[in-house]
């Protein structure tokens, strides 16, 4: 049986009684309209713990003024239903519980922060470590759980654990695409037939970039520029970035000389998109 907690009591009283248990209790923060990939981070959980807690929150802290927050899908119910039997716990609290008047403490997110998202989305990752560290106070987790899928977001969170001294292991989980490449993804809900077959470029121009390091490519500007080509061809509305970086530093890279990571966020229509993959100049392309 999955329980349903919605406010700070409900969670703590249930935190205690499985820590009571003795139970190895894994976190896996989300915003909901979970698809496949939030489920292998709950499989990876299962698999690590026996006390697994799937939170779900839209959490507006980590959204622009102008981005989707208002729009971002919400279909708590149907979530709940696709727990069942999966998780022990699901914490949905409302923004009052998370936020109550007079809130007014954040986190000042790491030196990995910075580029690419944080310079693309001014005030995201604040946000960001503020409601994961909340939920890692609330939750006391033993182990969370965060996908690749959010590249950056991952680094920064496991900055954060070092930093803050939390004794929490981060887990970072692969990047689970569709059938088609995309990446899954809740925003992908939003595109129409004609923007999902648009939105193939990032994973298209990833895995290009990855068969010319397999075929001796090493120049990162020719890669990227080669990258930008396809999302050009494929008419992407806006490209925010692309690049080549450190995997861990997030700094970019001249040369594929060693395993780095490639990244992109665009926009398809009016949905915002983001991608990544390795690109190891040992490996044989695929
Ligand atoms: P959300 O976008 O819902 O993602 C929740 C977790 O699922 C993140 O760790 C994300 O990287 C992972 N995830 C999403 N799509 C994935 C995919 N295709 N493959 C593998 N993992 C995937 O990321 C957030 O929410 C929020 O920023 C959050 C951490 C919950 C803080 O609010």
């Amino acid at each position: 049986m999955t329980s349903l907690a919605r406010t700070e009591q409900e969670v703590r009283s249930a935190i205690r009684e499985a820590r009571g248990a003795h139970r190895r209790i894994g976190l896996v923060p989300t915003m909901g309209a979970l698809h496949a990939g939030h489920l292998s981070l709950v499989e990876a959980a299962r698999a690590h713990c026996d006390y697994v807690v799937v939170s779900i929150f839209v959490n507006p802290t980590q959204f622009g003024p102008h981005e989707d927050f208002d729009r971002y899908p919400r279909q708590l119910e149907e979530d709940c239903q696709c727990l069942e039997g999966r998780a022990e716990l699901v914490f949905a609290p409302t923004v009052e519980v998370m936020y109550p008047p007079g809130f007014s403490t954040f986190v000042e997110p790491p030196q990995v922060a910075r580029r690419w998202e944080g310079e693309c989305r001014p005030g995201h990752f604040r946000g960001v470590t503020t409601v994961v560290l909340k939920l890692f106070a609330l939750v006391q987790p033993d182990v969370a759980f965060f996908g690749e899928k959010d590249y950056q977001q991952l680094q920064v969170i496991r900055r954060m654990v070092v930093d803050l001294n939390f004794p929490i292991d981060i887990i970072g989980c692969p990047l689970i695409r569709d059938d088609d490449g995309v990446a899954l993804s809740s925003r992908n809900q939003h595109l129409s037939g004609e923007e999902r077959e648009r939105a193939r470029a990032l994973s298209a121009a990833l895995f290009a970039a990855r068969r010319a390091v397999a075929q001796g490519e090493r120049n990162v500007e020719r890669l990227v520029t080669q990258m930008m080509g396809v999302l050009r061809a494929a008419r992407v509305d806006r490209i925010d970035y692309v690049a080549i970086v450190d995997p861990e530093s997030l700094e970019p890279v001249e040369q594929v000389d060693r395993p780095s990571q490639a990244l992109i966020a665009a926009h398809v229509g009016s949905t915002r998109l983001i991608d990544n993959l390795r690109l190891d100049p040992c490996a044989s392309g695929s």
